[in-house]
């Protein structure tokens, strides 16, 4: 009987379909049944792709910008300076189990070429723990002409030549956030404008060697019912890999990173995590390709043991992607109010680090319990128009 390993590498496209094929192919003998690109990169973005989506592991999202870390650190009573952001990223990247439950780091721009306070690079801290360094690559929201407070997302220009360059510094991965409000629409034209975005950095990032983190946030905010939100996710995920099919997208090179399908913040109806899972799983099975090899969630604003939970549910049986985390805020919630800025608290705030990187290791391999959570960790984190 074949192998697991064997039946997998059956789903892998030939080599010569991923040759980019933008030229037209006249020899006919060899004609090309599908086209997808990713040129001199393709057999390493699929094995970093792999890396990350291993089993039992997920990914820190740690890539807050400046001004956005400058808002956590408030938070806590601290100023936003180089110093307290290297301080708290040397306590996020040095714990040593850290490795056993996180596969990938996104980080911003400033870590990828910042040291711990030791003066070690923060890239080789996450490399000697087999963690993949990746990298934001998006320039921020701003608001989208002639609609109702919707955005679009920046950061096209240059993508190439920074792709390029966070390659060389040790990047592998890339993310793009954009985001979708329900809400304010969504219009098509935003629906649009957020896929076309994602396709087009997702095709550059594939040229320069770093695996796309497709992010297409459909926010927490609203009064709608979970059935709205399937509706709309369903509308924009069509959408995105319509556009990553017309930019030759090579699937088996991605990551995605969807919001889950859950009723609006403001709805008064819940979910259980039986529920999300329901409508969350339902939705990639009609949207998502079995070529996709990892689908990383944000938590979007849950609280950690809801995020943890709702993991948890969609991991019960077998499905075709490795189903995992990319948290930000479920990851690092506790972690930093336990530090509070002050050294003596680094080792209590790096084991809640650690508690929840291994509870969402748990809920990938289905075997998270939720027993013995704190009060902190059930405490929902939604922030109306939180950006990155
Ligand atoms: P959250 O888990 O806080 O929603 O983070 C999402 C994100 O995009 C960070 O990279």
């Amino acid at each position: 009987m074949a192998s697991a390993t064997l039946l997998k590498s059956s789903f892998l496209p030939r080599k010569t379909e991923w040759l980019n094929t933008a030229r037209p192919n006249t020899n006919k003998s060899s004609a090309v049944v599908f086209s997808v690109r990713a040129g001199s990169y393709a057999d390493e973005l699929v094995k970093t792709a792999k890396t990350i989506a291993s089993p039992g592991r997920g990914i820190l999202a740690m890539d807050e910008s400046n001004a956005t870390c400058g808002k956590r650190l408030a938070s806590i009573g601290l100023e936003n300076t180089e110093a307290n952001r290297q301080a708290y990223r040397t306590l996020l990247v040095t714990p040593t189990e850290l490795g056993n439950y996180i596969s990938g780091a996104i980080l911003f721009e400033e870590t990828l070429y910042q040291s711990t306070t030791d003066g070690k690079k923060i890239v080789d801290v996450l490399v000697e723990q087999k963690i993949v360094p990746g990298i934001k690559v998006d320039k921020g929201l701003v608001p989208l002409a002639g609609s109702n407070d919707e955005s679009w997302c920046q950061g096209l220009d240059g993508l190439a030549s920074r792709c390029a360059a966070y390659y060389q510094q040790g990047a592998r991965f890339a993310k793009w956030r954009t985001v979708v409000s329900i809400p304010n629409g969504p219009s098509a034209l935003a629906v649009k404008e957020a896929a076309w975005g994602l396709a087009r950095y997702a095709a550059i990032s594939q040229d320069n060697g770093l695996v796309p983190i497709v992010e297409p946030e459909i926010l927490l905010d609203g009064h709608h019912g979970i059935e709205r939100t399937f509706e709309v996710a369903q509308k924009v995920w069509a959408e995105v890999f319509f556009y990553m099919a017309e930019n030759n997208v090579m699937f088996e090179g991605i990551l995605l990173k969807p919001s889950m399908v859950t009723p609006g913040a403001e709805c008064e109806e819940k979910a259980t995590p039986e529920q999300v899972a329901e409508y969350t799983l339902k939705l990639l099975k009609r949207r998502i390709p079995p070529a996709v090899p990892g689908i990383m969630f944000l938590s979007g604003g849950q609280s950690e043991v809801e995020a943890t939970l709702n993991l948890n549910a969609m991991n019960q049986s077998p499905n075709p992607w490795h189903i995992s985390f990319s948290y930000a805020r479920a990851l690092q919630n506790t972690c930093l109010k336990t530090w509070g800025g002050r050294p003596e608290n680094v080792k209590a705030a790096q084991d809640a680090l650690l508690l929840r990187a291994k509870a969402n290791s748990l809920a990938q391999l289905g075997k998270y319990s939720g027993e013995g959570e704190s009060a902190e960790a059930k405490k929902g984190m939604f922030v109306k128009n939180w950006s990155y």
